[in-house]
């Protein structure tokens, strides 16, 4: 039966372009969304990018711009690098459309007026790399153990939400699995956290970053930038801010929410505290994937060894670089990425793997003038199906590769190229060729566009032969 299905990544930051981490949430949650669509379900994909904050606006001013200026560049680069990926989002939300910062508002003077916002007092660390409030205890020789930063003390008045009154609520609600984390440890991990240190009040607003959203009742706040960016989830699909109106809103709650652990831990506990401070539904699974190195190392502008999604695009073309990055890494773990070993699975597992499979099946069948007309299978009947519903996507392509090799494996071995019998040529070659259909029907979320050659091609009476699919590499 058709359902509704809602998925999101993480709002990303502008401050700086899109790189191959980002694009491996977008790329792994734009599969779920096109595996939904195959599947009949009416389905929602919503990304973005976050805009406010002390971080964007010192990078704006190093850039030498209007923090406007700024971010509607880079948002573009993000729609540009995702348009490239065949990302086939339904909404791209940015946290400076107006639609949002008024949903934002009106949202926090809810809070305000049930008194779940108060005026208080802030002293302590702030990293805003992280855009986060830290304590001694999280840094490591003083610094920021992400970002490698010093920490600026602050000392300001500052509102303060009222997460502590929420903690037993929510640590009962993902005990229970009724907020479910997945990878399980993960659930673990927050559990842990919230019974050994327990929720804190947290701070809302800041003083003196101007580059925000005013909180309205007090215009000499800007809301904290968490805060604003997490409602970011309701506003993209429309939400005015007010609470009561989220049932109108077809797609509340969101099925999956996807991320990396660097943003787990406030999307575990500020996130649902707010949720449930405005009396609305909680999200349904967050899901949280592994993060990539690169040969050993963080990914970072000053070590030089940042893999940007057009550079993978430019050596192995979109269809290639969505299998590369879903394939480099178990899905919740982290994976390591080099580009030795992207050349190398490039060759072996698409020129050489599926491209050459393809390639050899329809020259025999072309050659010998076989008629196929096959009907490729039921993707919710199929083994796959499960594997989606426990999001094994790494493991989906291992299973699909497996059945090509034994398509592979069967053509040496029987060589119907040697053979006479028209009868027996066929009884060789359309399993063969029926299960790369299938394997192309089933590929439909990670490769859209090869995919769509190999169903034309092999769902057609007549087969003929094509361009290669996968070009071999240039060295
Ligand atoms: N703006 C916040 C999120 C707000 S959501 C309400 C933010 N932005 S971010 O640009 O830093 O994006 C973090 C996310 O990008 C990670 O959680 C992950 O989804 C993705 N990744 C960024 N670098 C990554 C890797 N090196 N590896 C895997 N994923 C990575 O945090």
């Amino acid at each position: 039966m058709a359902k509704n299905f809602y998925i999101t990544t993480p709002i990303y930051y502008v401050n700086a372009s899109p790189h191959i981490g980002s694009a491996y949430t977008t790329v792994a949650a734009d599969v779920l969304a096109r595996w939904n669509r195959l599947l009949g379900n009416r389905t929602f994909f919503l990304t973005g990018t976050d805009e406010h904050g002390a971080k964007i606006e010192a990078k704006a001013a190093e850039a030498g711009m209007e923090p406007l200026e700024f971010v509607d560049s880079i948002a573009d680069k993000f729609k540009t690098a995702w348009s490239a990926l065949d990302i086939s989002y339904d909404g791209f939300i940015r946290t400076t459309a107006g639609n949002h910062k008024a949903a934002v508002a009106r949202a926090l003077q809810f809070l305000h007026d049930k008194g779940d916002i108060y005026l208080g007092k802030y002293e302590g660390l702030y990293c805003r790399g992280c855009e986060q409030f830290k304590h001694e205890k999280d840094l490591v020789d003083g610094r920021c153990p992400d970002h490698g930063t010093v920490p600026e003390t602050v000392s300001e008045e500052t509102y303060l939400f009222r997460m502590s009154k929420y903690a037993d609520e929510l640590l009962e609600k993902i005990k229970s699995d009724e907020y479910r984390i997945l990878p399980v440890e993960r659930k673990h991990e927050v559990v842990s956290f919230i019974e050994r240190e327990g929720l804190n009040d947290i701070s809302f607003s800041r003083k003196n970053v101007g580059w925000g959203i005013p909180l309205p009742w007090d215009a000499s706040h800007t809301t904290y930038v968490w805060a604003d960016a997490f409602l970011n989830y309701l506003t993209g699909l429309g939400w005015s801010g007010d609470p009561a109106s989220v049932k109108d809103l077809e797609y509340w709650p969101v099925d999956i929410q996807l991320m990396s652990k660097d943003i787990l831990r406030v999307h575990a506990t500020i996130w649902p505290c707010m949720l449930l401070a405005l009396g609305v539904e909680l999200p349904k699974k967050l899901f949280i994937h592994g993060f990539f190195q690169v040969d050993g190392q963080k990914m970072s502008k000053s070590l030089g060894n940042v893999i940007s999604p057009d550079e993978m695009l430019a050596r192995y073309g979109v269809d290639a670089t969505r299998y590369l990055v879903i394939s480099s890494a178990v899905f919740g773990q982290d994976g390591d990425i080099t580009w030795a070993r992207l050349d190398e699975k490039y060759s072996s597992d698409l020129a050489n793997g599926l491209g050459n499979l393809v390639s050899r099946v329809s020259n025999l069948l072309e050659k010998n003038g076989i008629m196929t007309g096959l009907q490729a299978i039921d993707p919710a009947s199929s083994k796959i199906a499960g594997l989606f519903q426990e999001l094994k996507l790494d493991e989906i392509l291992k299973t699909v590769w497996a059945g090509l090799r034994h398509c592979d494996e069967d053509l040496t071995a029987k060589a119907p190229w040697k053979m006479t019998d028209r009868a027996e040529i066929e009884s060789v070659l359309l399993p063969i060729a029926q299960t790369i259909l299938d394997s192309a029907y089933l590929l439909q979320p990670f490769m859209p566009v090869v995919s769509d050659r190999i169903i034309r091609q092999f769902s057609e009476k007549q087969v003929e032969k094509n361009d290669p699919l996968f070009p071999r590499l240039a060295s």
